[in-house]
C-alpha cells in the first residue's frame, strides 16, 4: 500500500490534533461497561485500563481490540500500573469493593478508603491536569477523599453521583406518565444512596411543570393523568430501591452507570457545558447546614472542558424536600467527619 499524497499543503501528513486520553481504574463490571460506552461513543483517542489483577486486564483489553473492525480507531492499552494513565485528560476511578445484595454502599467505605490512598495520590501526580471521575462507593464520601488525596481543585474531582438515580427517576416517572423519559426533566439530588432527594416539584414533562398543574388542576394536559401523590411516593422508593433490586437479581449493577459515566465523560470531554446532578462541592450551597462543611453531594452543575463550571447554588425547594437534603447532607458529613482527613 504505497501512501500518495493528494495535497501539496501538507505533504501528506495528517494535520495534527490533541488526543484525548481516558483511564479507566477498577476494570470489573462498572469500569469495563463504561469503557465499552465510551469507545462506541468515538470520544477518546486513547482508553487506558488498569487493574489489580494483571490477566484479567489483558483480557479486557483483548476482547475489546477485537472488535476494531466494528468501532472508531482507539489505541486501547492496560496494565496494572498506575503510571500507565499518564498524561490523561479523564481518570475514571471503578476500583473497589462492591455490595453483597441487601448491603449499603456506606458499607464499603473503610474498605475503599484504603483502596484510594493507594491509587488516588499516583494518579493525580501522573496526570496533574486531569479530570478526576469518581464511580467506586459509597461515591460521595470517595469524592471528597479523592478530592483531600489529590490536592487539585474541586472543579477537577467529580463524583458519578445521582446522575444514575435521576436518570432511573426519569425513566420510572416515563413509564407512569406515558412519555419518554428523554421529555421528562427530573433531579434525584442529595447522597448516591439510601438519602438521595427526588425534587417532585421541579418535575416537567415537555417544558410544562408538572405537579403543580396537576395539582391544580387534578389532569394533564400533556399526559391525561391525575395527581397521584401515592404513585409519586411509590416511584421515589422504587428510585431508592432500585440498585439493592438489581444486585439481588444479578450481583452487580453495570449497564445504566456505563451510560451514566459515558453521558458525563462527553459533557466534560467535549464541552457541552450540560447540567448534570453530580457530587461536588457543596460548601455553604445546602440551605441549613453550616457553610464550613467540605462535603460532597450531588446538586445539578453545569460541566464543561474545566470540569465544574457551575452548581445550582439556589434551588428553589419545597420544605420537606430542602428538609430531606439538609438529612442527607448530615449523613454523608458524619462519614466525611470520621475519616479525619
Ligand atoms: P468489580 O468487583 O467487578 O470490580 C472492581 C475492580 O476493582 C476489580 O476488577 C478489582 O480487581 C479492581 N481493583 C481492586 N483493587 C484495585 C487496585 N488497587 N487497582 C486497580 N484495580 C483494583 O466491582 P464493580 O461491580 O465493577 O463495582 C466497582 C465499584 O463501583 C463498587 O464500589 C461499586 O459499588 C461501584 N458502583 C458505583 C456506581 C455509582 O453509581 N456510583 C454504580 C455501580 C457500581
Ligand atoms: C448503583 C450502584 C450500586 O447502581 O451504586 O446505584
Amino acid at each position: 500500500f504505497r501512501q500518495v499524497s493528494l495535497s501539496d499543503d501538507c505533504n501528506g501528513r495528517t494535520p495534527r490534533r490533541r488526543l484525548i486520553k481516558v483511564s479507566v481504574i477498577g476494570a470489573g463490571n462498572v469500569g469495563m461497561a463504561i469503557a465499552q460506552t465510551i469507545l462506541t461513543q468515538d470520544l477518546a483517542d486513547e482508553i487506558v485500563l488498569v487493574d489489580a489483577v494483571a490477566d484479567k486486564v489483558r483480557g479486557e483489553m483483548l476482547d475489546l481490540q477485537h472488535a476494531a473492525a466494528f468501532l472508531p480507531r482507539v489505541r486501547i492499552v492496560s496494565g496494572t500500573g498506575i503510571e500507565l494513565t499518564g498524561g490523561s485528560d479523564l481518570v475514571i476511578v471503578t476500583a473497589g469493593a462492591r455490595q453483597i445484595p441487601g448491603e449499603t454502599r456506606l458499607n464499603l467505605l473503610q474498605r475503599n478508603v484504603a483502596l484510594f490512598r493507594k491509587i488516588v495520590p499516583p494518579a493525580a501526580e501522573a496526570s496533574p491536569e486531569s479530570i478526576l471521575l469518581i464511580v467506586s462507593n459509597p461515591v460521595d464520601v470517595l469524592t471528597y477523599v479523592a478530592w483531600k488525596l489529590s490536592g487539585f481543585p474541586a472543579s477537577r474531582v467529580i463524583g458519578s453521583g445521582t446522575n444514575l438515580d435521576s436518570s432511573r427517576f426519569r425513566f420510572l416517572l416515563a413509564e407512569h406518565l406515558e412519555v419518554n423519559a428523554q421529555d421528562v426533566q427530573a433531579y434525584m439530588v442529595g447522597e448516591h444512596g439510601d438519602s438521595s432527594v427526588a425534587l417532585f416539584s421541579s418535575i416537567s414533562v415537555g417544558g410544562m411543570p408538572v405537579l403543580s398543574h396537576l395539582q391544580r388542576n387534578h389532569r394533564s394536559a400533556v399526559t391525561k393523568k391525575v395527581f397521584d401523590g401515592e404513585a409519586l411516593e411509590g416511584i421515589r422508593r422504587a428510585v431508592v430501591g432500585s440498585a439493592y433490586e438489581v444486585i439481588q437479581l444479578k450481583g452487580y449493577t453495570s449497564w445504566a452507570i456505563g451510560y451514566s459515566v459515558a453521558n458525563l465523560a462527553w459533557s466534560l470531554l467535549r464541552d457541552q457545558r450540560r447540567i448534570h446532578p453530580v457530587s461536588v462541592l457543596a460548601k455553604g450551597l445546602v440551605l441549613g447546614v453550616p457553610p464550613d462543611r467540605e462535603l460532597f453531594l450531588s446538586l445539578p452543575a453545569r460541566l464543561g472542558r474545566a470540569g465544574v463550571l457551575g452548581v445550582a447554588a439556589e434551588l428553589v425547594l419545597t420544605e420537606e424536600e430542602n428538609k430531606r437534603l439538609r438529612q442527607s447532607a448530615d449523613t454523608l458529613w458524619g462519614y466525611c467527619q470520621a475519616l479525619a482527613l
